[in-house]
C-alpha cells in the first residue's frame, strides 16, 4: 500500500513558478510543495541576467511597451490579452519581490536598477531600453532564496526528493498525484483537491543545452501518459550565448552592459542583421546570425563558435561609436571593475570551466538550448486547457516553464521567464486555493499507484542490453543536428525517425542498479522516456508547422505565413501516434507585421 497524504493543494516543483504559486496557496489553503530535487537548487537559479518590469526607474517605460515588445518578439504567436495581463502584473510582482528582500542591485538613489536586455525598447525611439531588474548576475538565484524563505515562513509543507511520476484524474476532476520518495524508492499517493504543475522546460533533449539535469520535461510528459495535449511544442528557444561545447549560460546582461559579439575575422557582425539594437536583437535572430557566420566560414579558427567580448576597452569603443549614454546623459564607458561586479558569476563560470577571463579575453560562445516556448496549455489563471475550445480540467493547473499560457508565442523575450513565473505562478496559486476552497477531494481509486508502479516495474525487469546514456546521446545528437536553430522537412524527418527507433530500443533499456535508495539509474531511464517522447511530438509539430516564425526557422519555409498559420499547434499522444489540432491566436492590440530588429 503506498502511504497517502491529503492537502487541500499539491505543487509539483519548487522553481519560481512552483515556489510563488506555493506561497500564494498556502495564504488561504493547506498546501503542500513535492519537488525531486531541494527547492533551492531548482533551475530557476540558472536565470541569471534580470526580471522584466517597466518600472521606469533609469528612463522612461510603461507597460504598454513590455507589452508590444513582448508580442513582436513572440512573432505575433503570443496571446495578446495574457501578455498584457503579465506586463501590467510584472510591475506589482517585482516590488513584491523587493519587499520579501529580494537583494535587487541598486541606483544611486536607492531605486532597483535595471539593465538593457535583448527584445526591450523605447516603442518610440526604437532604441533599447532598461527594463531588466537585476541582483548581480544572480536574480534567478535570489527570487528561489527568498521565495523559499516565505515559503517557510508560510507553512507551506515542503516533501524535498519527492518526484512526481503520475497525475491522477477521476470522473474528468482531478484527483492528485503519485510520487516517488528517492531516499526509500516508496510510492506515495498525494490526495489534493487542486494540482499545480510547475516542473520547468525539457532542454535535455538536445546536446548543446543551458538546461539543469533535471529538466527531463516529467511534467508534459506525465500529461501526455494521460491523454492531455501539449500546445505549441515546436517552438523551443536558442540562447544565443552558451559557453562553446558545453552550453553553460552566459547571461544577455553581458549585451545589456555592452558586451558585443564577434566573428572569426575580428567583425562585430549584429548590426549587418538587426541595424537599430544590434547585439540588443531578440534571441532568435542572434541565434541564426551566429549560425549564419558559422556557415559563411566567419567562426573563430574555423571553428563552430563565435565571440562574446565584453573587455571594458571593446564595450568602451562600440559605446562611443553607438552613442550609448549613461541616464544621466554622460557617455556609457565601464572598468574592469564594473563588469566584475555586474557580472560575477559568468566572470567565474569562464575562468572554471574556460580558463578564460572575460575581463581580459573574449569569451567562446555558441547558441545552446534554453526554454521552451510549448508545454502544458492553461490560461492566464494557470488552468489547464485541454482543447481548442478552451475547456478546462477542473483542479488541474500549471505555471512557469512546463505551461504554455501563451505569452511567448514562437519566441520568448529575454527576463520573460521569469515575469511568467512569478506573475502566472501567482495567479495559479491565487486560483487553485480558491477553486480548493468550493471543492470536494474527488475519489483517489486504490490502484492510482498501479500505472506508475507498471513503467517502473517494466524498467527493472527488462533483460535487453540498451543503454539509458546511449539512447539519450543519440536522441540528443540527432535534435541538435536536424531540430535546432534552422529546420529543414528532410532534415526533422531524420530526427523523427530516429527518435521513433530510440523509443522502440528503450523497450529493451536495462537498469543496473535493482536497489531502492536513491536509484538514480531507474530515474534517470524512466526521464529518458520522458525525453523521447517529448522529442517525438517537438520533431512532429516542427515537421507539420510549414513556415518560419520566431525561433522554429526553416530553410524550405523561410517566410511566416499568417494565412495559414497564425494559430496554436495542439498535440496529443495516442496509440503510439501523434495527434494535432489547433487554437485561434488571440489578437487584441497589435496585428500582425513584419519583425524589424
Ligand atoms: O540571459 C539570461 O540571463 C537569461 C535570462 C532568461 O532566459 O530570461
Amino acid at each position: 500500500m503506498a502511504k497517502t497524504h491529503e492537502f487541500e493543494v499539491i505543487v509539483v516543483g519548487a522553481g519560481g513558478a512552483g515556489l510563488m504559486a506555493g506561497l500564494y496557496a498556502s495564504k488561504t489553503a493547506k498546501t503542500a510543495v513535492l519537488s525531486k530535487l531541494y527547492p533551492t537548487r531548482s533551475h530557476t537559479g540558472a536565470a541569471q541576467g534580470g526580471v522584466g518590469a517597466a518600472l521606469g526607474n533609469v528612463e522612461e517605460d510603461n507597460p504598454d511597451w513590455h507589452t508590444f515588445d513582448t508580442v513582436k518578439g513572440s512573432d505575433y504567436l503570443g496571446d495578446q490579452d495574457a501578455i498584457e495581463f503579465m506586463c501590467q502584473e510584472a510591475v506589482k510582482a517585482v516590488y513584491e519581490l523587493e519587499n520579501y528582500g529580494l537583494p535587487f542591485n541598486r541606483t544611486p538613489e536607492g531605486k532597483i536598477d535595471q539593465r538593457p536586455f535583448g527584445g526591450h525598447t523605447n516603442n518610440i525611439t526604437k532604441k533599447p531600453v532598461r527594463r531588466a531588474c537585476f541582483a548581480a548576475d544572480r536574480t534567478g538565484h535570489m527570487i528561489l532564496q527568498t521565495l523559499y524563505q516565505q515559503c517557510i515562513k508560510n507553512n507551506v509543507t515542503f516533501y524535498d526528493e519527492f518526484q512526481v511520476v503520475d497525475v491522477i484524474i477521476t470522473n474528468g476532476v482531478t484527483a492528485g498525484v503519485v510520487a516517488i520518495e528517492l531516499s526509500t524508492g516508496e510510492l506515495h499517493t498525494f490526495r489534493g483537491k487542486a494540482v499545480i504543475f510547475a516542473t520547468g522546460g525539457h532542454g535535455r533533449v538536445w546536446s548543446i543545452t543551458s538546461n539543469a539535469y533535471a529538466y527531463s520535461g516529467d511534467g508534459p510528459a506525465i500529461f501526455m501518459r494521460r491523454g492531455l495535449p501539449q500546445q505549441d511544442l515546436e517552438f523551443f528557444q536558442f540562447h544565443p550565448t552558451g559557453i562553446f561545447k558545453l552550453g553553460i549560460l552566459i547571461t544577455e546582461g553581458v549585451r545589456g552592459e555592452g558586451g558585443v559579439l564577434i566573428n572569426g575575422k575580428g567583425e562585430r557582425f549584429m548590426p549587418r542583421y538587426a541595424p537599430t539594437v544590434k547585439d540588443l536583437a531578440s534571441r532568435d535572430v542572434i541565434s541564426r546570425a551566429i549560425y549564419l557566420e558559422i556557415a559563411n566560414g566567419n567562426g573563430v579558427n574555423g571553428q563552430d563558435y563565435v565571440y562574446m567580448d565584453v573587455r571594458p576597452e571593446v564595450v568602451n569603443k562600440f559605446a562611443e561609436m553607438d552613442g550609448r549614454t549613461r541616464p544621466d546623459g554622460s557617455p556609457y564607458r565601464v572598468t574592469g571593475e564594473e563588469i566584475l561586479s555586474k557580472l560575477p558569476d559568468i566572470i567565474d563560470f569562464c575562468r572554471t570551466y574556460l580558463g578564460v577571463d572575460p575581463v581580459k579575453d573574449p569569451m567562446p560562445i555558441q547558441p545552446t538550448a534554453h526554454y521552451a516556448m510549448g508545454g502544458i496549455p492553461t490560461n492566464k489563471y494557470g488552468e489547464v486547457i485541454v482543447d481548442g475550445n478552451a475547456t478546462v480540467l477542473p483542479g488541474l493547473y500549471a505555471a512557469g516553464e512546463c505551461a504554455c499560457v501563451s505569452v511567448h508565442g514562437a519566441n520568448r523575450l529575454g527576463t520573460n521567464s521569469l515575469v511568467d513565473l512569478i506573475v502566472f505562478g501567482k495567479y495559479a496559486g491565487i486560483r487553485a486555493a480558491e477553486y480548493a476552497k468550493g471543492a470536494s477531494l474527488a475519489p483517489m481509486p486504490t490502484d492510482a499507484p498501479d500505472f506508475a508502479r507498471a513503467q517502473f516495474d517494466a524498467l527493472l525487469n527488462s533483460k535487453g542490453t540498451e543503454r539509458v546514456p546511449d539512447l539519450g546521446n543519440e536522441m540528443k545528437k540527432v535534435m541538435m543536428d536536424y531540430v535546432s536553430v534552422f529546420r529543414t522537412e528532410e532534415g526533422m524527418n531524420k530526427a523523427l525517425t530516429k527518435v521513433r527507433e530510440l523509443q522502440a530500443r528503450f523497450k529493451n533499456v536495462r537498469v543496473e542498479d535493482h536497489g531502492k535508495i536513491f536509484n538514480t539509474d531507474l530515474l534517470n531511464a524512466w526521464e529518458l522516456g520522458n525525453l523521447l517522447d517529448i522529442a517525438e511530438v517537438t520533431a512532429v509539430c516542427a515537421i507539420n508547422r510549414t513556415e518560419s516564425r520566431g525561433a522554429h526557422a526553416r530553410e524550405d519555409y523561410p517566410k511566416r505565413d499568417d494565412t495559414n498559420w497564425l494559430k496554436h499547434t495542439l498535440a496529443w499522444k495516442e496509440n503510439n501516434e501523434v495527434k494535432l489540432d489547433y487554437r485561434p491566436v488571440v489578437i487584441t492590440k497589435f496585428q500582425p507585421k513584419e519583425r524589424v530588429y
